[in-house]
């Protein structure tokens, strides 16, 4: 099959290109507008294989999607370029309703005229992928209960208020034109190739610089967290083999507290590799000012994938924390150019 992946230069999107390239036969065109977080070296890998190709676009310009979708005739589309920091979104939300809302809505136009062009065997098997947030579903404050596929929308911040509506499109479009979709709404991801502007890259590099490990409010927020590989394998057998106009939720079952989080991370590289001061990497958690908005808690419901498509996580979250400090440890090259900038040079230079 042809798969086009929208974002494969971002950190869910590289790990959906590396699966698809090492562990199927299907070939990839990865569109991406290599915004500050887009970053090619994360596919190094995989980039020499005669089945990838990368077009550098923006999803919003649609006579590039639409000269893209007609000259790669993608079996699949896989859509995941979005703006994803909701601390960024708070900053300045343009960006979000631009890409995350405008952008959809475009590709979701391009796909509609694509398909209706298609034969009746490639309609049959033709499929748009939504990649969403389990943050559309909004806050489980006081409540024991799991996000399910059929959990109201209630989001917060302007970030996940844009995926919701960005949801709400491609269903939309299912429903009033046929356009074959699916959903997948994910709680966090974290492992290797994460831009550190996040939660768990920011604390293991601030650490390693010997910088504060910044925690909002009173650091008991909790997150549901899934190793970035587990989501690319299920992304891509929802992508391949759920029903048309399904959405899945996707979750890790490992609800942490942020602050136990920090910890762990500590703890993890106080063992890896101890500070030449003999301190404990802990005591450079600093709490500072919560999140304005800031949900408390999500978590998942992953029954539905699991029980109708047979998916579930191999990492536990201790596995794959591990894993991921590992990863940072000995990647310096890639974690110096994030730092530095300079992968953006590279890119300039690369594609100017
Ligand atoms: P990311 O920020 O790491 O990567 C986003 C990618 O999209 C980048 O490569 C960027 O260059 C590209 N991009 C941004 N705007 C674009 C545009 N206008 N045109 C083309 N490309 C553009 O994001 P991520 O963490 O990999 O998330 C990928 C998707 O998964 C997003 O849709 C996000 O909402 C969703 N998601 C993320 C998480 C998570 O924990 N990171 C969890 C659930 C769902
Ligand atoms: O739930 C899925 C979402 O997870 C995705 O849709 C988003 O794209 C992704 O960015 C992520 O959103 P979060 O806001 O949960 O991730 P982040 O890593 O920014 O923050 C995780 C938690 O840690 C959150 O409660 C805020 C807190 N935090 C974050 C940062 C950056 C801190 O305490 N200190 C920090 O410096």
């Amino acid at each position: 099959m042809n798969i086009l992946v929208t974002g494969g230069a971002g950190f869910i999107g590289s790990a959906v290109i590396r699966y698809l390239i090492n562990e199927t036969n299907n070939n990839v065109l990865n569109v991406d507008k290599l915004t500050y977080a887009g970053n090619l070296e994360s596919l190094d890998t995989i980039s020499n294989n005669s089945r990838y190709q990368f077009l550098q676009a923006d999803i919003c310009d649609k006579v590039a999607m639409t000269k893209a979708f007609a000259d790669f005739e993608p079996d699949i589309v896989m859509h995941l370029a979005a703006e994803s920091h909701v601390d960024r979104s708070i900053d300045g939300p343009m960006d979000f309703i631009h890409t995350n809302i405008l952008g959809t809505y475009t590709l979701l136009e391009v796909a509609r005229v694509y398909y209706q062009g298609l034969s009746d065997d490639k309609k049959h098997s033709f499929k748009f992928h939504h990649i969403s947030t389990d943050e559309v579903y909004g806050d489980l404050e006081g409540t024991d209960d799991l996000f399910t596929e059929s959990t109201p929308y209630s989001p917060s911040s302007p970030y996940s208020a844009s995926k919701a509506s960005s949801d709400h499109l491609v269903r939309a479009w299912h429903r009033t034109y046929g356009l074959p979709v699916v959903v997948t709404n994910c709680s966090n991801n974290y492992g290797p190739y994460h831009f550190p502007e996040k939660l768990i890259p920011l604390v293991i590099l601030n650490a390693l610089d010997g910088k504060p490990l910044p925690v909002y409010g009173d650091g008991k927020q909790i997150r549901d967290w899934l190793y970035v590989e587990d989501h690319a394998r299920a992304l891509y057998l929802v992508a391949t083999t759920a029903k048309v106009g399904e959405t899945y939720n996707i979750g890790g079952h490992n609800e942490k507290q942020n602050i136990e989080v920090v910890k762990k991370i500590c703890q993890i590289l106080d063992d890896l590799k101890p500070r030449e001061d003999g301190d404990k990497y802990e005591s450079l958690i600093t709490f500072v000012k919560d999140r304005p908005g800031h949900d408390l808690r999500y978590a998942i419901d992953a029954r539905k994938i699991q029980q109708e498509l047979n998916w579930q996580p191999q990492e536990t979250f201790e596995s794959g924390i591990q894993k991921t400090v590992e990863w940072y440890l000995s990647n310096q090259g890639w974690v110096n150019h994030v730092k530095s900038g300079k992968y953006q040079h590279w890119v300039e230079k690369q594609y100017q």
